[in-house]
Parts: C-alpha cells; structure tokens; sequence
C-alpha cells in the first residue's frame, strides 16, 4: 500500500465537507493507497472539525489511513504531498474587496511559509479559497523553496460549469465539449473562452452559431454562476466546489486526453503576453506526474482579447493591494 497525505484547510467548512469522503474513498487516488488527511482549522472551529472527522471514521474507508487535525499550520502542512487550501476569511457586509485581501493576505503569507518549511518535497498545491488566484500569489511568494509550477488556483469549476453550459446549449452530452479554458482570474472579470472550445472534436462556434448568445449570455451567465447558485441554494456553491477541486487532484494524478485540456490558474513565465509571476488562469496539460505544462500557440479574437486584458488588469489591482505581503 502507497500513502498519500493530503492537507485540506478550512476543514470544517461546507466545501471541504463535500470534498473530504471522496478524498478518503479511494476515487481520487485508487483502491491501493491509503490517504492521511491533514485537516487544519481555526481553534473555534475545531469541535466542529471533531464531528466531521467522526463522520470520516464511520464510513469505515479501507482506504483512510489517519486524520490529523490542528489549528496550527506548521503541523498541518508536515509532509504533505498535496494542499488543498480552502479556508479563508469570508467576505462579511460592509467589507470593502481592500479588506478581504489584506484579512485574506495574512492567513496566505503564513500557510506559504509552513508548506515551504514543512510540505514533502514532491508537494502539490491548490487554492481555493477566494480571491483564489491573489491567495496563491502570496502563498507562492512567501513560499519560494517550492517550485512555482506546483502552485496552482482553481478555475477548474469554471471550466466544468462552462463545459456544462455549452452541452446544453448544443444538445449534446458534457464528454462531448472539450478545450474549454478560463482565462485569468477566478471572479466574475474571468474569460470562459468558447472561442477555442471544441464540440464533438469541431469548433464550438460551429455546433452554436448563435454568437450573441455567445458573448452576452454565456459569457456573463459562468462569471455570475456562483452569485446564482447562492441565491437559489441560499448558501455558495460546496458540492461543486468539492467537485472541481478534486478534479483538479485527479488532473495532476492522470494524464490529459490527447487533443484535450483542462483549466488552471499557473504562475505565468509571461504565456499570452500576460507579465511573468502572475497567477493567471490558462490551459493546462498533465503529465500524469503532478506536472502541468500551459497549452500554447491559441489564439484570440478581438472580443477575446479585450476580456484577456479586462481580467488582467483585475488580478494587477489585486497584486497592488496585497504588494506589503509579497517579499521580493
Ligand atoms: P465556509 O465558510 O463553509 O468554510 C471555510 C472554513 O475555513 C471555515 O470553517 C473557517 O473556520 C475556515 N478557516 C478560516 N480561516 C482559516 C485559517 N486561517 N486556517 C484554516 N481554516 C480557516 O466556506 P466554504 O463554502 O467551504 O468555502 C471555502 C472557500 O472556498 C471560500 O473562500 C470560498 O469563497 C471558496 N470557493 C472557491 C471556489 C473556486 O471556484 N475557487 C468555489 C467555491 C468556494
């Protein structure tokens, strides 16, 4: 039996609670590896962590191998081969995006450190908790002993929501619709891009020749998904959230169907013009082995461009705000 050990943050919350059986059941890393989870919490949260980690025994997976839980980073991050990092400060009424950085900021710079000083050497890592893709910038840079490509912020239930929207439309089934991407960041300034999607192996835009639906419905309706989702669900999306998130997992575990890609916020060497250290959504390949390669060569409409530019002037603003926490 191999062993994985897996840091999951925010681990008392509602997304992680979608997310931690399937982690500890054996979907993600096969019927021959036990998984460890590592849960890490704010103190006041850790009763509840308690019952969550009772639930996780009494599914009675052959494939769980142990719980950790801590409110302490440095512990949670010890020799962990993944981190899926999903707590964060939520954004609560009147709080201006400037303070949810910064709150956001803190809980980043310190959980950079303790993975740099504490993760396994071979360790992989996602953010999830918003602003994603700003979160995984500060971790990064105040994490740099770890290799800038195995940083990574999700876009993956984007790109799944994207991909769903487009079968749909086209009356045809999810396998169906490949070469989605998310361009930039995860927020409603994002670019799902059905310029170089693809439908039943030919280009989207031939299987949906409606281009205002397009640019002005499709569009809008993945950067505003999750907005909707909390007010039918009256609570922000969790299953899915899990869902993509994990996916992602099985991404970096599984190679890439040829003639396929999936969607990731990676540190740019300057792919697409965007500047180099950014945390910028792009296509992305997997080896099989944790490593992901950016799909180059794609190219871009006017309309495409214009939103490439809109949403990295997004994630420049937000690289400014949270400047005092990213060390040279
Ligand atoms: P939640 O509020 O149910 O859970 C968050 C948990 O994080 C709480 O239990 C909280 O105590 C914990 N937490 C806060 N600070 C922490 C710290 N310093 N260390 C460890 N844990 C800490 O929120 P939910 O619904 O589970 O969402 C989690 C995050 O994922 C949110 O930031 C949300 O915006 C984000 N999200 C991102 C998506 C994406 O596509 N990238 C999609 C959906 C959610």
């Amino acid at each position: 039996m191999k062993t994985v050990r897996v840091a999951v943050t925010g681990a008392a919350g509602q997304v992680a609670y979608a997310m931690l059986g399937r982690l500890a059941s054996g979907e993600i890393f096969g019927p021959d590896t036990k998984v460890i989870l590592h849960l890490l919490e704010i103190t006041p949260a850790l009763p509840a962590l308690e019952g969550t980690a009772m639930e996780l025994d009494d599914c009675g997976f052959p494939t769980l191998g142990g719980i950790v839980m801590t409110d302490d980073p440095m512990k949670a991050m010890d020799g962990v081969n993944f981190a899926l990092l999903v707590g964060a400060f939520p954004r609560k009424a009147g709080m201006e995006r400037k303070d949810l950085l910064e709150k956001n900021a803190e809980i980043f710079v310190g959980q950079g450190k303790a993975l740099a000083a504490k993760a396994a050497s071979d360790v992989r890592i996602l953010v999830v908790g918003n602003p994603c893709n700003t979160n995984c910038l500060i971790a990064y840079s105040n994490g740099r002993d770890i290799p800038a490509e195995r940083w990574t912020a999700m876009t993956r239930l984007d790109h799944n929501r994207a991909r769903s929207a487009l079968a749909k439309k086209a009356g045809v089934g999810n396998e169906a619709v490949t070469c989605v991407t998310i361009w930039g960041n995860h927020s409603n300034t994002q670019f799902p891009d059905f310029t170089n999607a693809k439908i039943n192996g030919k280009p989207a835009t031939d299987a949906i020749t409606d281009r205002a639906w397009l640019e002005t419905e499709f569009v809008p309706m993945i950067q505003t998904r999750g907005a909707a989702v909390i007010k039918a669900r009256g609570a922000s999306s969790a299953m899915s959230a899990a869902n993509g998130a994990l996916d992602h997992v099985k991404s970096l575990v599984t190679p890439t169907p040829a003639g396929d890609w999936i969607s990731a916020a990676t540190i740019s060497k300057g792919e697409y013009g965007i500047p180099a250290g950014m945390v910028f959504g792009y296509p992305c390949t997997s080896d099989g082995q944790g490593n992901l390669t950016i799909v180059e060569g794609l190219s871009h409409d006017e309309f495409g461009k214009a939103k490439l530019a809109a949403t990295l002037k997004e994630l420049q603003e937000e690289r400014e705000a949270v400047k005092p926490m990213l060390p040279e």
